[in-house]
């Protein structure tokens, strides 16, 4: 699948077989995400693997709208440190990792880390530093739904010369 077809065709799954992510493809992923670009490259995310399923159980209580992570053969959550650019850096990061998901023929849905009173909480229990901050929590895994949201068409969205 080329990188146009993966980006045209990724969407968030919600319903995942509880199958295990081998683990090359884990370590790919964030591989994929480490490249994101970075403002002024400062590069502060780190991102944390969890395919214990305690802890994803753990973590989809947690997360008012990730109760699927309990299902989902990981978990990755993407931290970063209070930069100027945490939230931007975070995010370029995210959306590698469910790209580079997709790519290799996995599921993935961005669950909602930054901006939530749960977000600290996640991530006391994975022992992340005081300073950090959680920008997403992701779940990966083999995926047991299709999904079709509806999109704004090509024609809404764009705009030639002025808006
Ligand atoms: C910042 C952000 C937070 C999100 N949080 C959640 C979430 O907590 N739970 C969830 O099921 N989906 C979450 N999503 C996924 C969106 O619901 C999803 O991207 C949107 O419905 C469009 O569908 P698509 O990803 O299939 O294109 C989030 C997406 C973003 C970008």
């Amino acid at each position: 699948m080329d990188a146009i077809e993966v980006i045209k065709t990724r969407r968030s799954i919600r319903s995942y077989e509880e199958k295990p992510v081998p683990k090359e493809i884990l370590e790919d992923l964030i591989d994929c995400a480490r490249l994101a670009p970075s403002g002024v490259n400062v590069q502060p995310c780190d991102f944390i693997v969890i395919t214990d399923a305690e802890t994803r159980l753990k973590i989809a209580e947690i997360a008012d709208y990730g109760k699927f992570i309990a299902q989902a053969g990981a978990c990755i959550l993407v931290c970063a440190k209070r930069t100027k650019y945490y939230l931007e850096d975070g995010s370029a990061a995210t959306q590698n990792i469910l790209l580079a998901a997709k790519a290799h023929g996995l599921g993935s849905c961005w669950v909602a880390g930054d901006k939530k009173e749960y977000a600290r909480k996640i991530l006391d229990l994975v022992g992340a530093p005081d300073d950090y901050l959680l920008v997403s929590n992701i779940a990966v895994g083999y995926a047991a739904e299709e999904h079709h949201p509806r999109k704004r068409s090509l024609e809404e969205v764009i705009h030639w010369e002025k808006f």
